[in-house]
């Protein structure tokens, strides 16, 4: 009988349980034996395993978060951790792993692969920076949670004519900051593909408030070059002359928690069962992702080293809808 491990690993994403639950339940289809394991690369490389049935994995569904655990695990990038991982994995039967992660667990999941477990990747984290997925789990969460917020705060920035600055997640990526800022209708969106200084953050709030706007909104990544911290200062040193403050709302790991929407939801139970069809199959060594509406395979070749450019053309499309 073949004999499975799912593991979760990195920043969490909203949908990860409902992934864990498709693994789970199509591998029992298959006749597999299928184990779940604790915390990622680090319950790997020290043996925490755990039997998953079909009711082990019941009820997870509309939760956010991972019933597994998830960690970063630097030791695992070195190939003594990876060795161990191994012979853990040996010492159980187990030849396949599903790993459930962004962009690093994908790296590890190359290493394991090329240490010659069956490995398949799933495309989860809330950045959407993974190449070999258009989507992947945890944005659309991610994406409302930070649209809750937006509007929530033009209700208030307006009363007042105030002027916000909401920092959404995203270190090397964008993606977050610029879709949170189309769809919650910004002035001004700042991310870490395109540079901009605070004198233009200032510049084009004075111009919106000109136009006669009653409330202004900045939406800005955490990676980008002037992120909400250094735009603050900005704006506090140079109050008087600009003329009004920024006030700030950091959401932070906010936007990685609560449940997962019902597209989050369908995206992982999609995902997961396209990664089970994959090693039934004997395709392994790749990304199970979305591509044109479909599950494809990317083989982890083509995925490390890699980020997945930003459509940076949107940043347009966000300033003209801003006038
Ligand atoms: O990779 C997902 C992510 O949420 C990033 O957006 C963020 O920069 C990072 O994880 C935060 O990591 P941690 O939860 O380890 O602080």
């Amino acid at each position: 009988m073949k004999r499975l491990a799912i593991l979760t690993s990195g920043g969490d994403a909203p949908g990860m349980n409902a992934a864990i639950r498709a693994v789970t339940r199509c591998a029992i289809a298959q006749g597999w034996d299928v184990a779940g394991v604790r915390q990622g690369y680090l319950g790997l490389i020290g043996g925490d395993f755990l039997p998953l049935h079909a009711r082990s994995v019941g009820g997870i569904i509309q939760q956010g978060g991972t019933m597994l655990g998830s960690a970063r695990c630097p030791e695992f990038m070195t190939s003594d951790g990876q060795q161990q991982a191994v012979a853990q994995l040996r010492a159980r039967g187990i030849e396949s792993v599903v790993i459930i992660g962004g962009d690093g667990s994908q790296q590890g999941a190359a290493a394991l692969s090329q240490a010659g477990v069956e490995v398949v990747g799933v495309a989860s984290t809330i950045d959407n920076d993974l190449v070999g997925s258009d989507i992947t789990i945890g944005v659309d969460t991610a994406l409302n949670i930070a649209l809750e917020s937006i509007d929530r705060l033009k209700t208030t920035a307006s009363s007042h004519q105030r002027a916000f600055l909401v920092e959404v997640m995203g270190r090397h990526c964008g993606y977050l900051a610029l879709m949170a800022g189309i769809a919650g209708g910004a002035e001004v969106v700042a991310i870490p593909e395109v540079a901009t200084t605070p004198e233009a953050v200032a510049r084009e709030l004075c111009a919106a408030y000109e136009r006669g706007k009653a409330h202004a909104i900045v939406v800005v990544a955490e990676g980008a070059q002037h992120n909400a911290a250094a735009l603050t200062a900005y704006f506090r040193e140079h109050h008087s002359r600009i003329g009004f403050d920024l006030r700030i709302t950091t959401l932070g790991h906010v936007q990685r928690g609560g449940q997962p929407t019902a597209y989050d939801r369908l995206l992982a139970t999609r995902l997961g069962a396209y990664a089970v069809d994959l090693l039934a199959r004997g395709e392994h060594g790749v990304l199970a992702g979305m591509r044109n509406g479909r599950p494809a395979a990317t083989p982890f070749a083509d995925i490390v080293g890699q980020r997945k450019a930003l459509d940076v053309e949107l940043i347009r499309l966000a300033t003209v809808l801003a006038q």
